[in-house]
Protein backbone atom coordinates (compact mmCIF):
# COMPACT_ATOMS: atom_id res chain seq x y z
CA UNK A 1 0.00 0.00 0.00
CA UNK A 2 1.47 3.84 -1.51
CA UNK A 3 3.08 5.21 1.43
CA UNK A 4 1.58 1.91 4.12
CA UNK A 5 4.20 -0.78 3.22
CA UNK A 6 7.39 0.64 3.96
CA UNK A 7 10.31 -1.65 4.57
CA UNK A 8 9.80 -1.34 8.76
CA UNK A 9 6.31 -1.98 8.22
CA UNK A 10 6.73 -4.98 6.21
CA UNK A 11 9.21 -6.74 8.69
CA UNK A 12 6.97 -5.77 11.72
CA UNK A 13 3.70 -7.48 9.98
CA UNK A 14 5.72 -10.74 8.82
CA UNK A 15 7.14 -11.03 12.65
CA UNK A 16 3.38 -10.90 13.50
CA UNK A 17 2.92 -13.73 10.34
CA UNK A 18 2.11 -12.32 7.42
CA UNK A 19 2.62 -14.78 5.07
CA UNK A 20 3.94 -12.66 2.55
CA UNK A 21 4.45 -8.79 2.02
CA UNK A 22 4.09 -6.41 -0.73
CA UNK A 23 5.74 -3.37 -1.70
CA UNK A 24 4.61 0.15 -1.94
CA UNK A 25 3.63 0.19 -5.79
CA UNK A 26 6.24 1.52 -8.02
CA UNK A 27 5.52 3.55 -11.06
CA UNK A 28 7.41 1.57 -14.37
CA UNK A 29 7.38 4.86 -15.58
CA UNK A 30 9.91 6.53 -12.74
CA UNK A 31 11.36 3.33 -12.43
CA UNK A 32 13.29 3.43 -16.36
CA UNK A 33 13.82 7.05 -15.56
CA UNK A 34 15.57 6.08 -12.37
CA UNK A 35 14.04 8.49 -10.52
CA UNK A 36 15.65 8.25 -6.66
CA UNK A 37 12.27 8.05 -4.51
CA UNK A 38 11.15 5.64 -7.15
CA UNK A 39 14.35 3.50 -6.63
CA UNK A 40 14.55 3.51 -3.24
CA UNK A 41 11.43 1.65 -3.16
CA UNK A 42 12.89 -1.83 -4.49
CA UNK A 43 14.85 -1.75 -1.22
CA UNK A 44 14.48 -5.10 0.21
CA UNK A 45 15.11 -7.11 3.29
CA UNK A 46 16.27 -10.68 3.35
CA UNK A 47 14.21 -11.07 6.84
CA UNK A 48 11.08 -9.72 5.00
CA UNK A 49 11.09 -12.78 2.12
CA UNK A 50 9.09 -13.88 0.61
CA UNK A 51 8.83 -10.54 -0.78
CA UNK A 52 6.65 -9.03 -3.82
CA UNK A 53 7.17 -5.59 -5.92
CA UNK A 54 4.22 -4.17 -7.41
CA UNK A 55 4.95 -2.00 -10.64
CA UNK A 56 2.16 0.04 -12.06
CA UNK A 57 2.15 1.48 -15.70
CA UNK A 58 0.09 1.76 -19.09
CA UNK A 59 2.83 0.84 -21.16
CA UNK A 60 3.94 -2.63 -22.25
CA UNK A 61 7.52 -1.93 -23.12
CA UNK A 62 7.79 0.00 -20.26
CA UNK A 63 6.11 -2.48 -17.94
CA UNK A 64 8.36 -4.72 -19.25
CA UNK A 65 11.68 -2.64 -18.69
CA UNK A 66 10.74 -1.84 -15.15
CA UNK A 67 10.24 -5.43 -14.79
CA UNK A 68 13.45 -6.09 -15.22
CA UNK A 69 15.31 -3.70 -13.46
CA UNK A 70 12.80 -5.21 -10.63
CA UNK A 71 14.24 -7.91 -11.21
CA UNK A 72 17.48 -7.37 -10.97
CA UNK A 73 16.91 -7.12 -7.19
CA UNK A 74 15.41 -10.40 -6.62
CA UNK A 75 12.32 -10.14 -5.32
CA UNK A 76 10.15 -13.44 -4.60
CA UNK A 77 7.31 -12.45 -7.01
CA UNK A 78 6.42 -9.22 -9.76
CA UNK A 79 3.07 -8.17 -9.16
CA UNK A 80 1.21 -5.83 -11.64
CA UNK A 81 -0.86 -3.87 -10.09
CA UNK A 82 -3.96 -3.40 -12.16
CA UNK A 83 -6.44 -2.11 -9.25
CA UNK A 84 -5.17 1.11 -7.97
CA UNK A 85 -8.71 3.70 -8.30
CA UNK A 86 -7.24 6.75 -8.21
CA UNK A 87 -7.50 9.26 -10.78
CA UNK A 88 -3.76 10.13 -11.42
CA UNK A 89 -3.49 6.41 -12.27
CA UNK A 90 -6.71 4.56 -13.34
CA UNK A 91 -7.45 8.25 -14.99
CA UNK A 92 -4.19 8.09 -16.97
CA UNK A 93 -5.11 4.59 -18.28
CA UNK A 94 -2.90 2.79 -15.48
CA UNK A 95 -3.64 1.29 -12.39
CA UNK A 96 -7.63 -0.41 -12.84
CA UNK A 97 -7.67 1.84 -15.81
CA UNK A 98 -6.71 -1.35 -17.84
CA UNK A 99 -9.89 -2.67 -16.49
CA UNK A 100 -11.48 -0.11 -19.37
CA UNK A 101 -8.88 -1.68 -21.65
CA UNK A 102 -8.76 -5.46 -21.17
CA UNK A 103 -6.64 -6.13 -24.17
CA UNK A 104 -4.29 -3.60 -23.22
CA UNK A 105 -3.85 -5.21 -19.41
CA UNK A 106 -3.12 -9.08 -21.53
CA UNK A 107 -0.67 -7.08 -23.20
CA UNK A 108 1.26 -5.58 -21.05
CA UNK A 109 1.17 -9.48 -18.73
CA UNK A 110 1.80 -10.59 -21.84
CA UNK A 111 5.60 -8.40 -22.29
CA UNK A 112 6.03 -8.91 -18.72
CA UNK A 113 5.98 -12.50 -17.98
CA UNK A 114 8.00 -12.91 -21.72
CA UNK A 115 10.80 -9.87 -20.22
CA UNK A 116 11.32 -12.00 -16.55
CA UNK A 117 12.23 -15.21 -15.09
CA UNK A 118 10.95 -14.32 -11.64
CA UNK A 119 7.07 -15.52 -11.09
CA UNK A 120 4.67 -12.84 -11.98
CA UNK A 121 1.49 -12.36 -9.89
CA UNK A 122 -1.88 -9.96 -10.89
CA UNK A 123 -3.91 -7.74 -8.76
CA UNK A 124 -6.98 -6.23 -9.90
CA UNK A 125 -10.73 -5.31 -8.86
CA UNK A 126 -13.72 -7.06 -10.24
CA UNK A 127 -13.88 -4.19 -13.29
CA UNK A 128 -14.69 -0.82 -14.20
CA UNK A 129 -17.98 -0.91 -12.63
CA UNK A 130 -21.78 -2.60 -12.00
CA UNK A 131 -21.68 -2.95 -15.81
CA UNK A 132 -18.49 -3.85 -16.50
CA UNK A 133 -17.72 -6.74 -13.95
CA UNK A 134 -15.41 -8.54 -16.09
CA UNK A 135 -13.28 -10.61 -13.54
CA UNK A 136 -14.45 -14.33 -14.16
CA UNK A 137 -13.24 -14.13 -18.14
CA UNK A 138 -10.50 -12.11 -17.16
CA UNK A 139 -9.13 -14.12 -14.69
CA UNK A 140 -9.11 -16.71 -17.34
CA UNK A 141 -7.38 -14.63 -19.75
CA UNK A 142 -4.70 -13.73 -17.33
CA UNK A 143 -3.70 -16.69 -16.02
CA UNK A 144 -3.49 -18.14 -19.80
CA UNK A 145 -0.51 -15.23 -20.02
CA UNK A 146 1.20 -17.01 -17.40
CA UNK A 147 0.82 -14.75 -14.27
CA UNK A 148 1.26 -17.16 -11.06
CA UNK A 149 -1.29 -16.27 -8.82
CA UNK A 150 -4.01 -13.75 -8.85
CA UNK A 151 -5.62 -11.46 -5.96
CA UNK A 152 -9.06 -9.72 -6.56
CA UNK A 153 -10.16 -6.86 -4.50
CA UNK A 154 -13.96 -7.31 -4.58
CA UNK A 155 -14.63 -4.01 -5.84
CA UNK A 156 -14.91 -1.78 -8.82
CA UNK A 157 -12.82 0.70 -10.17
CA UNK A 158 -15.83 3.17 -9.99
CA UNK A 159 -16.58 2.17 -6.01
CA UNK A 160 -13.14 3.27 -5.06
CA UNK A 161 -13.33 1.82 -1.45
CA UNK A 162 -16.68 2.46 -1.18
CA UNK A 163 -19.87 0.00 -0.09
CA UNK A 164 -18.77 -3.60 0.77
CA UNK A 165 -16.19 -5.77 -1.11
CA UNK A 166 -18.37 -8.48 -2.99
CA UNK A 167 -16.82 -11.88 -2.50
CA UNK A 168 -19.18 -13.78 -4.58
CA UNK A 169 -17.74 -13.00 -7.78
CA UNK A 170 -13.79 -14.00 -6.30
CA UNK A 171 -15.59 -17.46 -5.42
CA UNK A 172 -16.70 -17.68 -8.75
CA UNK A 173 -13.16 -17.27 -10.07
CA UNK A 174 -12.07 -19.43 -7.61
CA UNK A 175 -14.69 -22.12 -8.23
CA UNK A 176 -14.47 -22.04 -12.12
CA UNK A 177 -13.41 -24.93 -13.10
CA UNK A 178 -10.41 -23.75 -15.74
CA UNK A 179 -8.56 -21.64 -13.15
CA UNK A 180 -5.75 -23.23 -11.65
CA UNK A 181 -3.35 -20.09 -9.68
CA UNK A 182 -3.48 -19.44 -6.87
CA UNK A 183 -6.69 -17.13 -5.68
CA UNK A 184 -5.80 -14.26 -3.32
CA UNK A 185 -9.19 -12.66 -2.48
CA UNK A 186 -9.23 -8.79 -0.99
CA UNK A 187 -11.92 -6.49 0.37
CA UNK A 188 -12.73 -5.55 4.20
CA UNK A 189 -11.16 -8.70 6.19
CA UNK A 190 -10.67 -6.90 9.47
CA UNK A 191 -11.38 -9.75 11.95
CA UNK A 192 -10.77 -13.34 12.60
CA UNK A 193 -13.66 -14.67 12.09
CA UNK A 194 -14.58 -12.40 8.38
CA UNK A 195 -10.57 -14.14 7.41
CA UNK A 196 -12.15 -17.71 8.35
CA UNK A 197 -15.19 -17.18 6.68
CA UNK A 198 -13.97 -15.96 3.69
CA UNK A 199 -11.63 -18.65 3.22
CA UNK A 200 -14.06 -21.33 4.25
CA UNK A 201 -17.09 -19.57 1.61
CA UNK A 202 -14.95 -18.64 -1.10
CA UNK A 203 -12.22 -21.47 -0.63
CA UNK A 204 -9.53 -18.63 -1.68
CA UNK A 205 -6.53 -20.04 -1.51
CA UNK A 206 -4.80 -16.67 0.70
CA UNK A 207 -6.48 -13.73 1.83
CA UNK A 208 -4.67 -10.24 1.70
CA UNK A 209 -4.96 -7.40 4.45
CA UNK A 210 -4.72 -4.16 3.50
CA UNK A 211 -6.13 -1.27 5.60
CA UNK A 212 -6.60 -3.26 8.90
CA UNK A 213 -3.38 -4.04 9.42
CA UNK A 214 -2.97 0.05 9.70
CA UNK A 215 -1.90 0.96 12.96
CA UNK A 216 -2.76 -2.59 14.00
CA UNK A 217 0.61 -5.38 12.30
CA UNK A 218 -0.71 -7.91 15.38
CA UNK A 219 -3.84 -8.37 13.15
CA UNK A 220 -2.03 -11.01 11.29
CA UNK A 221 -0.85 -13.00 14.79
CA UNK A 222 -5.03 -12.59 15.75
CA UNK A 223 -6.07 -14.52 12.17
CA UNK A 224 -3.31 -16.96 12.41
CA UNK A 225 -3.99 -17.78 15.90
CA UNK A 226 -8.49 -18.08 15.45
CA UNK A 227 -7.64 -20.18 12.10
CA UNK A 228 -5.08 -22.49 13.36
CA UNK A 229 -7.14 -23.06 16.68
CA UNK A 230 -10.51 -21.65 16.47
CA UNK A 231 -10.36 -19.33 19.41
CA UNK A 232 -9.26 -15.75 19.77
CA UNK A 233 -5.51 -15.51 20.21
CA UNK A 234 -4.55 -14.45 23.85
CA UNK A 235 -4.72 -10.51 24.20
CA UNK A 236 -1.70 -8.68 23.76
CA UNK A 237 -1.52 -5.86 26.77
CA UNK A 238 -1.41 -2.11 25.20
CA UNK A 239 2.02 -1.82 26.56
CA UNK A 240 2.93 -4.20 23.98
CA UNK A 241 0.89 -2.96 21.18
CA UNK A 242 2.30 0.44 21.85
CA UNK A 243 5.84 -0.58 21.67
CA UNK A 244 5.36 -2.27 18.54
CA UNK A 245 4.53 1.68 17.21
CA UNK A 246 7.43 2.11 19.42
CA UNK A 247 9.30 -0.05 17.52
CA UNK A 248 8.33 1.24 14.00
CA UNK A 249 8.80 4.87 14.85
CA UNK A 250 12.56 4.45 15.55
CA UNK A 251 13.01 1.73 12.72
CA UNK A 252 11.30 3.91 10.15
CA UNK A 253 13.44 6.76 11.36
CA UNK A 254 16.96 4.39 11.80
CA UNK A 255 15.91 3.55 7.88
CA UNK A 256 15.17 7.17 6.92
CA UNK A 257 16.02 10.36 9.20
CA UNK A 258 13.94 11.91 11.97
CA UNK A 259 11.51 13.61 9.76
CA UNK A 260 10.52 11.32 7.38
CA UNK A 261 10.58 8.92 9.97
CA UNK A 262 8.06 10.36 12.08
CA UNK A 263 6.18 11.22 8.50
CA UNK A 264 5.76 7.56 7.61
CA UNK A 265 4.77 6.50 11.11
CA UNK A 266 1.97 8.61 11.18
CA UNK A 267 -0.71 7.65 9.37
CA UNK A 268 -0.92 4.23 11.46
CA UNK A 269 -0.86 5.87 14.56
CA UNK A 270 -3.44 7.97 13.38
CA UNK A 271 -5.45 4.84 12.39
CA UNK A 272 -4.72 2.47 15.49
CA UNK A 273 -7.28 0.95 17.04
CA UNK A 274 -5.23 1.34 20.32
CA UNK A 275 -6.20 4.45 21.25
CA UNK A 276 -9.57 4.33 20.77
CA UNK A 277 -11.98 5.19 23.81
CA UNK A 278 -9.26 6.95 25.72
CA UNK A 279 -11.00 9.61 27.49
CA UNK A 280 -9.96 13.19 26.67
CA UNK A 281 -7.50 11.82 24.03
CA UNK A 282 -8.22 14.43 21.70
CA UNK A 283 -5.78 17.34 22.40
CA UNK A 284 -2.64 14.20 22.53
CA UNK A 285 -4.13 12.60 19.42
CA UNK A 286 -3.48 16.28 17.27
CA UNK A 287 0.03 16.50 19.76
CA UNK A 288 0.83 13.08 18.24
CA UNK A 289 0.18 13.67 14.78
CA UNK A 290 1.78 17.08 14.17
CA UNK A 291 5.01 16.31 16.42
CA UNK A 292 8.08 16.47 14.34
CA UNK A 293 10.90 15.25 17.15
CA UNK A 294 11.26 11.62 17.71
CA UNK A 295 12.07 12.23 21.33
CA UNK A 296 8.81 14.27 22.24
CA UNK A 297 6.67 11.79 19.73
CA UNK A 298 8.49 8.74 21.65
CA UNK A 299 7.63 10.96 24.81
CA UNK A 300 4.41 11.62 24.59
CA UNK A 301 3.57 7.97 23.54
CA UNK A 302 4.75 6.83 26.52
CA UNK A 303 2.07 9.47 28.12
CA UNK A 304 -0.79 7.84 26.98
CA UNK A 305 -0.80 4.74 29.27
CA UNK A 306 -1.55 7.21 32.42
CA UNK A 307 -4.26 8.12 29.85
CA UNK A 308 -6.15 4.73 30.14
CA UNK A 309 -8.97 4.36 32.62
C1 LIG B 1 -3.56 4.08 1.62
C2 LIG B 1 -3.75 2.92 0.68
C3 LIG B 1 -2.78 2.64 -0.25
C4 LIG B 1 -2.93 1.57 -1.12
N1 LIG B 1 -1.94 1.31 -2.00
C5 LIG B 1 -2.02 0.19 -2.77
C6 LIG B 1 -0.95 -0.19 -3.62
O1 LIG B 1 0.08 0.49 -3.70
N2 LIG B 1 -1.08 -1.32 -4.34
C7 LIG B 1 -2.21 -2.12 -4.24
O2 LIG B 1 -2.28 -3.16 -4.89
N3 LIG B 1 -3.24 -1.76 -3.49
C8 LIG B 1 -3.17 -0.65 -2.73
N4 LIG B 1 -4.22 -0.33 -1.92
C9 LIG B 1 -5.42 -1.17 -1.90
C10 LIG B 1 -5.29 -2.29 -0.89
O3 LIG B 1 -4.20 -3.13 -1.21
C11 LIG B 1 -6.55 -3.16 -0.86
O4 LIG B 1 -6.75 -3.72 -2.13
C12 LIG B 1 -7.80 -2.39 -0.48
O5 LIG B 1 -7.55 -1.47 0.55
C13 LIG B 1 -8.91 -3.36 -0.04
O6 LIG B 1 -8.47 -4.23 0.95
P1 LIG B 1 -8.71 -3.93 2.52
O7 LIG B 1 -10.19 -3.82 2.73
O8 LIG B 1 -8.11 -5.12 3.24
O9 LIG B 1 -8.02 -2.66 2.83
C14 LIG B 1 -4.09 0.76 -1.06
C15 LIG B 1 -5.08 1.05 -0.12
C16 LIG B 1 -4.92 2.12 0.74
C17 LIG B 1 -6.01 2.40 1.74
Amino acid sequence: MEDVTDPAFRLICKDFGADMVYTEFVSSDALVRSVKKTTEKLNILEKERPVAIQIYGKDPAVMAEAAQIVESVQPNIIDLNFGCPVKKVAGKGAGAGLLREPEKMIQIVKSVVNAVKLPVTVKTRLGWDDDSKIIVDLAEQLQDCGIQALTIHGRTRCQMYTGEADWSLIGEVKNNSRMNIPIIGNGDVTTPERAKECFEKYGVDAIMIGRASIGQPWIFREIKYFLRHGMPAPDMTFDEKLNILKRQLTDNIQKLDERRGIIHTRRHLAATPLFKGISHFRETRIAMLRSESAEELLEILDSIKSMLN
